[in-house]
Formats: C-alpha cells, sequence, structure tokens
C-alpha cells in the first residue's frame, strides 16, 4: 500500500516510516521540518519505496498517484515547541488537518489523525478514559496545543460523519525513544541530557505530578492497529504504568550511579497534575497493550542520546532501535 505520513520526519513519525517500509508499503513522508530533521530520515532516503516532500501541510497539498493510507501527525509536539510557535500550532491542527483529510476524501484513503492526551487537560477524572471530556482550559498557555488537537478531532469526526470516511483518532500518552529532540522541554529528554552533562534533575513542583512514559515502537505497533481497525471514537494508546516525576527521577538518577542530584522548580502553568491512560479499549478492540519495559526502552534511549551529546555516530543506538521497529519484533495479537 502507499501510506502518506504528515510530520513523519519527526521522532514517532519517522519510526512509523521504517516499519512500514519494513512491512514492504511505499511511503511518501511530508514535512515542513519545523521541529523534524532529515537526518531522522537519512536512512531511508535511498530507499525506492520511501520519497521525501518538504512542504508545509497548512498549504494546498497533493501528489499524484494512488494514495491508500494517510496518517497526520504534524504538529508542534513538545511544550517548548507549541509555546514557541503558538499560530503555527493552531494552524497545523486546523488549516493542516483539512488539508490532509482533504486528500483522503478525494483517495478514497482511510484517515488517522494523531490527537494527545492534553484533550483531558488537567483531568478530574483518573486514569483517563475515552469517554471522560476533560478540563482544558481554552485561553490557557497551553491552549494554543490542547484546542489544536480538540478541534483537530471535530473536524476529523465531521469528515467521517458526512462523508463517511474511514478515519481513526489516536489519544497519545507520554511516548519516548531515540530520535526524540534533546531541547523540546520533554521530561525524558531533558532528564537524560541533564544527567549525561553532570548537571541537576530539573524537577517542577514537588515532583508528585503523574506521567505514564510508552515506547515508541509499541505506539507505532498501536497507531497500525488502530488505522486498521475500523474504530472511528478516539482510541487512548500510552503505557498505564504510573510514576510521579519524582520516581522518574530517582531511575534515571540509579542508571547514572546516582551521579546527579535532583533540584526543585516552581511548576509551569496549567501542568497537567496526572496523568495515566486507561487502556481498555485498546485492548478490547485492537488487541493491544504496550510490552516494551521501561528499563528497556531507557536502555536504547540514554545510549542514543549518549552518542549524540558525546559527538559520536548514533549509527549503532539507531540500529538497535530499528529492530524494535522491525514487524518481526511486534507483539502478536493478545
Ligand atoms: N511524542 C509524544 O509523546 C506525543 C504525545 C501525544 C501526541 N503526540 C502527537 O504525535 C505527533 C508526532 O509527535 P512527535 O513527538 O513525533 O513530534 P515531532 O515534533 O518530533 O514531530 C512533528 C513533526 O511535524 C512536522 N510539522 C509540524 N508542523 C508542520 C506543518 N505545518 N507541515 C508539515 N510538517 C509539520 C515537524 O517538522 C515534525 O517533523 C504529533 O501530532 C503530536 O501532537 C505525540
Amino acid at each position: 500500500m502507499r501510506y502518506v505520513i504528515s510530520g513523519a520526519a519527526g521522532f514517532i513519525g519517522s519510526h512509523l516510516c521504517e516499519r512500514l517500509i519494513a512491512e514492504g508499503h511505499d511511503v511518501v513522508c511530508v514535512d515542513n521540518l519545523i521541529t523534524g530533521h532529515r537526518e531522522n530520515v537519512e536512512h531511508l532516503l535511498h530507499n525506492p519505496r520511501f520519497e521525501f516532500i518538504e512542504h508545509d501541510i497548512c498549504k494546498p497539498f497533493d501528489l499524484p498517484g494512488q494514495v491508500h493510507r494517510v496518517l497526520h501527525l504534524a504538529s508542534l509536539a513538545s511544550p517548548v515547541d507549541y509555546l514557541n510557535h503558538p499560530i503555527e500550532t493552531l494552524d497545523s491542527g486546523s488549516i493542516g488537518t483539512k488539508h490532509m483529510l482533504e486528500l483522503a476524501l478525494r483517495r478514497n484513503a482511510r484517515f488517522l489523525l494523531t490527537s494527545t492526551s492534553e484533550c483531558y487537560g488537567d483531568p478530574l477524572e483518573h486514569p483517563q478514559s475515552e469517554t471522560y471530556w476533560g478540563n482544558v482550559n481554552p485561553v490557557g498557555i497551553r491552549s494554543c496545543y490542547d484546542e489544536s488537537k480538540r478541534y483537530a478531532e471535530a473536524l476529523t469526526m465531521a469528515y467521517h460523519r458526512k462523508h463517511a470516511m474511514k478515519t481513526s483518532i489516536a489519544r497519545i500518552f507520554n511516548t519516548y525513544g531515540p530520535r526524540m529532540a534533546l531541547n523540546d522541554g520533554r521530561v525524558v529528554p531533558a532528564f537524560i541530557d541533564q544527567a549525561l552533562r553532570g548537571r541537576n534533575l530539573s524537577v517542577f513542583g514537588d515532583g508528585s505530578q503523574t506521567r505514564s512514559f510508552c515506547y515508541v515502537s509499541d505506539l507505532v505497533d498501536g497507531l497500525l492497529r488502530l488505522l486498521e481497525s475500523g474504530e472511528p471514537s478516539p482510541v487512548n494508546l500510552g503505557n498505564p504504568r504510573e510514576m510521579t516525576i519524582l520516581e522518574f527521577a530517582n531511575i534515571i538518577r540509579e542508571r547514572f550511579g546516582n551521579t546527579v542530584s535532583i533540584s526543585f522548580h516552581p511548576l509551569p502553568i496549567d501542568d497537567p497534575k496526572l496523568r495515566q491512560p486507561d487502556i481498555d479499549k485498546a485492548r478490547r478492540i485492537l488487541r493491544w497493550e504496550p510490552k516494551v519495559p521501561l528499563e528497556e526502552g531507557l536502555g536504547i534511549t540514554i545510549d542514543f542520546f549518549r552518542d549524540k551529546i558525546e559527538g559520536g555516530s548514533s549509527a549503532s543506538v539507531d540500529a538497535r532501535a530499528r529492530v524494535m521497529n522491525r514487524p518481526d519484533q511486534v507483539q502478536p495479537a493478545l
């Protein structure tokens, strides 16, 4: 099949491309490189089944030939990026989503939107299940991201209802792995970066806020199962193993032989206090659940960042990460 993936030169998109190419599909990567990097897909550029198009999906977009699947990942995705580019963030969730939906509609292709757990805002229900409508501040500093995704979800459901399109919506919870950007403010690269440089780990607030971390190969597997499932309403994809940020900081410290300390900083505005996916729906409908233990995924991710920071080649670590994206490494159905 031929897949068109927006935002494919980013962290998750590059792993998705690898998995699809390994399965024998054709992949068209559309990315304006606002936060993504050509080097994330460099190893695929020579492959005749892979095509890279540098383009802003907020501008009209079409391409010749058949299209069977459209996956819309393009967005500013980390707090640092969407706070720096709030208008571009709203545009990619609204105008960009419309352009990708229109492409899927014209080609009669299945469509998948990567939405986010941020749709639940600072949740009053725990863990968060898909039936919870969320607690989002619509004019707060993070609203450019949260509301762009909520609008993108509404638009996707409108295309599904109006045109009977086959659409899916993944609500992704914190995902980590090689090729995350070191300086994008997300806690996994931030702690690893600080630990590798021998600096204190910056914990915001008292560190009692919780997160749940999913390794990227598990997420990619969930996304592809969802795309083929025919389920139009949102599905949570994430790892239900919840921990406080302080616990996570201590896991990182232990991995570095307790050579680094922790420093505490004021909690950012509207930072969600709790994050844990209820993945019953994914288990039931997709027969999916994460299988990579945090300790294993963290090992691969730390090695990747170590190579990057120490200026070595990340080729060997990249090769290990790629093994995790091979179809034969994917979990059997539950
Ligand atoms: N990583 C996570 O933990 C997480 C959690 C929830 C949701 N998501 C969602 O998953 C998707 C991928 O996230 P990621 O972590 O890989 O982020 P990323 O920043 O690494 O990738 C996003 C990509 O989109 C591209 N992009 C942004 N605006 C664009 C535009 N207008 N036109 C073309 N390309 C554009 C960027 O250049 C980048 O390559 C995003 O939609 C994000 O909101 C990710």
